[in-house]
């Protein structure tokens, strides 16, 4: 991360603590690492998102069902779907600073700091030369050209060795890049081993006969265990898809980036099981329909971009990401897999039950094939945050802090605030309130001057402020400050209804993504 994109990071991270979003899981007693709460206006944002989310996926489609399974599910589960014996992370300590490390992280660091050298090189001539072509100086300039082929190099090196499960070949990139450990300096590393991301607990009140039993590591498997209930009793035709949304625990060893990457998080699921010989053009379907999704946000299109996987999961025929532009640059937002006949082949070998389709048209039972959208909430509530946090100058050389999130998953549509705190002023702005609060999320305030009102609701994303003031006695017309623009129209009270409807309704969403 560059020292600006740090600050920037910081300042979302400092940003979520002081207007109520997130907080560090059990502050007072000094945190918990990689867990978070979501504080007052964090939780709604959150809550509307999903939303969003459901609604798109199941509420628009008559083919996707939406279910809501157990944390908890039969051990054997977890044989069945390979995260007993494959769900690893290889790790490496450094004997000096005892401290434990993601092999693969060290290594995507250390090009990473390349790509910096990369990119200041690149910075330093386009202030040299007028114009500037930034693709022919990266094609020609000796320094970068060498440190591309560096990277180039240990890319090669690095998907060999995992592709062949060398883990001592890990471990020697490690040692001929003269990877050092952050904290002591020093190059004393120890063997590279796997070690399993799932947490464990028992069940049963007796130790003895208590069995152990996993928090899920995905939602997915609780849809594949219930694809025939649901098939049968929704009695669901091929092509079809089964949905969720709910918490998942990895026991990430490398916890860091705020909620980017979290012990205990949220998934929003959807498996979409479809006759085979069919899943690559379902694949794609899913991929443009999931990336357009993410575009009506209105976060800007060239903040997403495709990764392809080079090293597909072993269920996998294919499988990509759709990355957004972090603060600390592209990462996975979601994926979007091909996973073949294999969850429910496997359940089907490990339970011992059919888990089979009767295909009518084609007179003839299989088991289907999936193809999986996976997307994590906390993600894209950290992608949704971050590109909306702005600091602006205003005319006159003030600043403000404003929060542009779409205004369809704002914490609250809309503030009302009485001018001053007397001359019935409070009793119909209350009045107002009290409407509205049936269809929208809105809050209220009297405290401090209109101008410091505005600050706050612009720090939390409201998009909309209503002051009414003495005129309002009057005529039944309040004035509408428009976030974004930080306009003022003066509106007839009876009108509010329908405006906030029209500007922040999920409808208007969906209604784009049609
Ligand atoms: N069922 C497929 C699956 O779980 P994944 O790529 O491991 O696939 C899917 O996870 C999504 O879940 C990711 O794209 C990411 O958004 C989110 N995710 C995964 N691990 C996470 C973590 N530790 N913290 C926050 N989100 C995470």
């Amino acid at each position: 991360m560059s020292a600006k994109q740090e600050d920037i990071f910081k300042q979302v991270i400092s940003h979520c603590k002081e207007y109520g979003f997130i907080f560090q899981s059990s502050e007072i007693y000094d945190g918990l690492s990689a867990v978070y709460d979501y504080g007052q206006t964090g939780a709604v944002l959150k809550k509307n998102i999903r939303d969003y989310w459901w609604k798109a996926m199941v509420q628009m489609h008559d083919n996707i069902a939406g279910i809501d399974t157990a944390i908890f599910m039969h051990p054997t589960t977890w044989k069945a779907s390979g995260h007993v014996d494959a769900f690893n992370d290889p790790l490496i300590d450094n004997k000096d600073s005892k401290k434990r490390y993601r092999a693969d992280v060290l290594i995507e660091d250390h090009m990473a700091r390349i790509e910096e050298k990369i990119n200041k090189e690149v910075e330093k001539a386009s202030k040299k030369f007028s114009p500037f072509d930034e693709a022919m100086f990266r094609s020609t300039n000796g320094r970068v050209k060498e440190y591309q082929a560096k990277i180039d190099e240990i890319k090669d090196r690095f998907s060999k060795a995992l592709n062949d499960g060398d883990l001592n070949e890990v471990r020697q990139i490690i040692v001929d890049e003269e990877i050092v450990c952050p904290i002591s300096g020093s190059r004393n590393w120890t063997d590279v081993r796997q070690f399993n991301l799932m947490f464990s607990t028992s069940m049963g009140s007796v130790s003895e006969e208590a069995s152990t039993i996993y928090l899920r590591p995905e939602t997915a498997q609780g849809i594949f265990v219930n694809f025939l209930n649901v098939q049968k009793t929704g009695r669901m035709k091929i092509p079809f898809g089964i949905a969720q949304t709910g918490k998942a625990f990895r026991n990430e060893i490398v916890a860091r980036q705020f909620i980017f990457r979290m012990r205990e998080f949220e998934q929003m699921e959807m498996q979409f099981f479809v006759r085979p010989g069919t899943e690559m053009q379902w694949y794609e379907h899913w991929k443009t329909a999931r990336l357009n999704w993410h575009r009506s946000l209105g976060l800007g299109h060239e903040k997403y971009r495709f990764h392809d996987h080079i090293k597909l999961a072993h269920y996998a025929n294919a499988a990509c990401d759709i990355e957004f532009q972090f603060p600390f640059g592209f990462k996975e937002l979601e994926g979007i897999h091909s996973r073949t006949d294999f969850d429910l082949k496997q359940h089907e070998q490990f339970s011992g039950k059919k888990l089979q389709y009767f295909d009518s048209e084609l007179n003839q039972s299989y088991v289907p094939y999936v193809v999986e959208t996976s997307v994590g909430l906390d993600r894209l509530f950290l992608a949704v945050l971050s590109s909306s946090l702005k600091e602006e100058v205003l005319e006159g050389g003030d600043t403000r802090t404003v929060l542009s999130l779409p205004p369809a998953i704002a914490p609250y549509k809309a503030a009302i605030f009485p001018l001053v705190k007397k001359d019935g002023l409070p009793e119909l702005a209350q009045k107002i309130f009290n409407d509205l609060r049936f269809d929208f999320d809105m809050t209220y305030d009297e405290k401090d001057t209109v101008g410091k009102r505005y600050r706050r609701q612009d720090a939390i994303g409201t998009p909309f402020c209503i002051t009414v003031d003495h005129q309002s006695l009057e005529d039944q017309s309040v004035t509408i400050r428009h976030r974004d623009t930080m306009q003022q129209d003066r509106v007839a009270i009876s009108g509010l209804h329908s405006l906030l409807n029209k500007k922040t309704g999920i409808a208007g969403l969906l209604r784009s993504l049609a």
